[in-house]
C-alpha cells in the first residue's frame, strides 16, 4: 500500500492525540509540538524542504481565551501570523492543509445554529486572532484547504478542559460550583471531531476536492451550566464520583470572564454532513459525553 504522509501540529494538545490516535492505515503520521516548531515566533521558524507530508494538520494554537486578552501580540502571532507561514509553506510545496477553527468567530447575536457563510464578528482577541488565521488560509491555498470551525472541545484525558476541570472540582467536593448559565453552545469529544477530521482529510489526500469551510460538533445546545449538570450526573451513576455538589448557576457578567464570549455559539454541520455522509453525523452531545466518560479512568 501507498503510504500518505500527514503531520499534525499542537503535538501535546487534546486534537492532536485524538487524531494520533485514529490514524488511519495507510498514513504515517507525524505529530509537532513546540520543541520542534515554537509558533509564538513565526518569523524564526525554520520549515523543512525535503521529505515532505502530502498534507498538514493545523490544531496548534493559543486556546487560552482569557490569556489571549492579556497577551494579544502572542495570540495574534502563533494564531494568525505562524497560521499564515504554515499556508504559505504548504502552498510552496504542494501540501494540502487542514486546519481547525472556533465558533468564537461570531458574535452570539445568532437565533439559529451558525452555518459557514453568516457573517462572523469575533467579541475577543483569541476570535479576532484565529479569524486572521483562518483569512490567511483562505487567500493563500483556496481550495486546497478546509478549515473546520468547531466548539467547546473536551477529552477525558489528563489535559485541562471542561470535563476535567469539573470532574476535578467535584472530586473534591468544591462547593457550590458556580457555572454560567447564559452562554449557550455544543459541547464536542476530540474523537468524535477526529473521526470527521479524518474522513475530511482522506478526501484531501484523494484530491477529490474537500476543501472550503465548515462547521463541525456535536448534535444539540447546552448552556455550561447544564454542561456541568450531565457531567455530574453521568459521573455519579457511573461511580465515578460518591457525592454530589451543589451546582449554582450565575451569569456570564457575574462569573466575569476577562474574555468576552458569545452568549450562543451552536454551530450548523449540515454542509460538512452533505459532503462527507453518515460519518460525519455528529452524535448528540450527552451521548458523546457518556462515551468519553466511559472510557476515563477512576478519579484519584
Ligand atoms: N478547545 C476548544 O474548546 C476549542 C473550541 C473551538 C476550536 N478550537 C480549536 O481547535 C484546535 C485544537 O484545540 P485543542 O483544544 O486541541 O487545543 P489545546 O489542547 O490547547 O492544544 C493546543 C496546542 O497548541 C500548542 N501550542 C501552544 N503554543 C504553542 C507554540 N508557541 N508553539 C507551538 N505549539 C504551541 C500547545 O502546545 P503545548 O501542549 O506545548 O502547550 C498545544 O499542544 C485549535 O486550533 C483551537 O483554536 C478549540
Amino acid at each position: 500500500m501507498h503510504m500518505q504522509t500527514v503531520w499534525i501540529t499542537g503535538a501535546q494538545g487534546q486534537m492532536a492525540r485524538a487524531l494520533y490516535q485514529q490514524t488511519p492505515p495507510g498514513c504515517a503520521v507525524r505529530c509537532f509540538g513546540r520543541q520542534q516548531w515554537d509558533l509564538s515566533q513565526p518569523a524564526k521558524l525554520e520549515l523543512p524542504r525535503q521529505n515532505l507530508p502530502q498534507l498538514l494538520i493545523h490544531t496548534a494554537a493559543m486556546t487560552d481565551v482569557d490569556g489571549a486578552e492579556k497577551d494579544p501580540h502572542l495570540a495574534f502571532a502563533l494564531n494568525g501570523t505562524a497560521t499564515e507561514r504554515l499556508a504559505q509553506w504548504c502552498a510552496d510545496y504542494g501540501i494540502a492543509m487542514l486546519a481547525l477553527s472556533t465558533d468564537y468567530l461570531f458574535d452570539g447575536q445568532a437565533t439559529r445554529p451558525y452555518r459557514p457563510d453568516d457573517r462572523v464578528n469575533p467579541l475577543s482577541v483569541y476570535g479576532r486572532s484565529k479569524q486572521v488565521g483562518e483569512q490567511a488560509i483562505q487567500e493563500i491555498l483556496g481550495d486546497q484547504a478546509a478549515i473546520i470551525r468547531t466548539a467547546w472541545l473536551y477529552d477525558g484525558g489528563s489535559g485541562r478542559n471542561f470535563l476535567t476541570t469539573m470532574l476535578r472540582l467535584m472530586g473534591q467536593g468544591t462547593t457550590p460550583l458556580r457555572i454560567v448559565e447564559d452562554q449557550w453552545g455544543a459541547p464536542t469529544a476530540c474523537d468524535a471531531l477526529a473521526r470527521v477530521v479524518w474522513a475530511l482529510a482522506q478526501q484531501l489526500l484523494d484530491q477529490a476536492h474537500g476543501g472550503g469551510l465548515y462547521h463541525w460538533s456535536c448534535q444539540g445546545q447546552s448552556s455550561w451550566f447544564e454542561f456541568a449538570q450531565t457531567i455530574q450526573q453521568i459521573a455519579l451513576e457511573m461511580g465515578l464520583l460518591q457525592h454530589p455538589v451543589e451546582l449554582q448557576p450565575i451569569s456570564a457578567v457575574q462569573y466575569g470572564a476577562p474574555a468576552p464570549r458569545p452568549a450562543y455559539s451552536v454551530l450548523d454541520s449540515t454542509l460538512l454532513v452533505q459532503r462527507l455522509g453518515t460519518v460525519a453525523q455528529p452524535p448528540p452531545w450527552q451521548q458523546a459525553l457518556r462515551a468519553v466518560m466511559q472510557a476515563m479512568p477512576p478519579l484519584k
